[in-house]
């Protein structure tokens, strides 16, 4: 109904605008006054997770993509070696599992069937499970080791957002918290990341307040059949994510590539004005990346590409390469995807709008797939 929407279209346009909040509950009560990480619901012993060796992170759809961005952040800040993967692939190719293997299972529902699946096989192999999820009691978090909830709230609109968002929280939080119990990298680069944690949800409400040229922009290409998306290091899941939010939302092609593959193949699609959205990191911390994609977009623009860039406030560089500029606020670079998606997710809400198709229920979609 609409008092459910408060006042907004669309559930998807309402469940974006509380993001801010999303992300703010989701850290509420788990980072202590000294900066310290408090996450009591990790019921795995110190023990334990001092001695795992390897991480597996298992999902689906856009909580894959989640789990792509932890695997940066799990092996910057904690060393362990971690690996990825489609929950619907885990299980078929007889993955190595053993005690010292944590499984990481993200999932909004906690009812997505290839994800469980792929749970109950890492448990049979004695590995430990620790679910990200949003939803109370459901069944991923009942047949874990361990739950660490995400605190979006219910999530109406098929294609996800706030509780990608809060997964994205939650998978720092481990990160985090498994750096502290290790007492590995626990320095000043990690201190200074809790505290930009903390002050993340204030920069996705400043995203959100500065959305209107990229809903213009998002009308004016709504007679286009291609997009693509480029993004390297966390913003190349970044880059995948936004082109699952156009396939999902305004049925058009749409494919995210990581930009040092340009000119392994993507690079011969470019003609005449396709519209190319490219994730710029920081030009601080790895600028060598940053460097990198900025002569990613030359290229393509060389090549005829109309270049939409999503690049941090103070970033002249690549202002002469920029059809369409879309400004993010500066963050620790692993922390980016939490400001850079939120454009992605209004660009393809609204085309979808544009395009007359129906948001909060696309076609052929379910919300949560519960059979394999
Ligand atoms: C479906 C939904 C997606 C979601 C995926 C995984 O495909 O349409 O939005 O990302 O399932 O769902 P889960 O509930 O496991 O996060």
């Amino acid at each position: 109904s609409a008092a459910e929407k408060a006042g907004y279209d669309y559930f998807m346009l309402k469940e974006i605008a509380e993001q801010p909040k999303a992300v703010a509950d989701t850290l509420l009560g788990r980072i202590d006054a000294s900066g310290r990480l408090t996450l009591d619901e990790v019921r795995i012993d110190a023990h334990a997770l001092r001695e795992i060796d390897k991480i597996v992170i298992v999902a689906c759809g856009t909580a894959f993509h989640a789990g792509m961005i932890a695997k940066y952040a799990i092996e910057h800040w904690t060393r362990i070696p971690c690996e990825t993967e489609l929950a619907s692939e885990f299980r078929y190719r007889d993955p190595i599992l053993d005690p010292r293997t944590l499984v990481v299972a993200i999932s909004q529902s906690g009812e997505t069937m290839d994800t469980l699946m792929a749970l109950r096989h890492a448990r049979e192999q004695g590995s430990k499970v620790l679910a990200i999820c949003n939803t109370n009691g459901s069944t991923i978090p009942r047949e874990s080791d361990a739950v660490l909830y995400t605190h979006a709230g219910p999530e109406v609109a098929v294609a996800s957002t706030k509780a990608f968002l809060t997964q994205l929280v939650a998978c720092y939080l481990v990160a985090l918290y498994l750096g502290q119990v290790r007492g590995t990298k626990w320095g000043d680069e990690v201190s200074s990341v809790v505290r930009e944690l903390s002050d993340i949800a204030k920069q996705v409400d400043q995203v959100l307040e500065t959305m209107e040229p990229v809903r213009e922009l998002a009308r004016s290409l709504k007679d286009k059949n291609t997009v693509l998306f480029l993004g390297r290091h966390v913003g190349y899941p970044v880059a995948l994510e936004g082109a699952l939010k156009l396939k999902e939302l305004a049925y058009m092609h749409a494919e995210g590539f990581a930009a040092g593959e340009l000119k392994h193949g993507p690079i011969a699609l470019v003609e005449d004005d396709l519209p190319v959205v490219v994730v710029v990191p920081s030009p601080r911390g790895r600028s060598v990346l940053h460097d990198k994609i900025v002569s990613n977009i030359q290229e393509i623009r060389a090549r005829g590409a109309r270049t939409i860039v999503i690049a941090e406030e103070g970033d002249e560089t690549v202002v002469p390469y920029a059809d369409h500029l879309i400004r993010i606020p500066a963050t620790p670079t692993l922390l980016q995807p939490l400001v850079a998606t939120v454009p992605l997710q209004v660009f393809a809400c609204e085309l979808a709008t544009a395009r007359g198709n129906e948001v909060d229920q696309p076609r052929n979609l379910a919300k949560s797939v519960t059979v394999e």
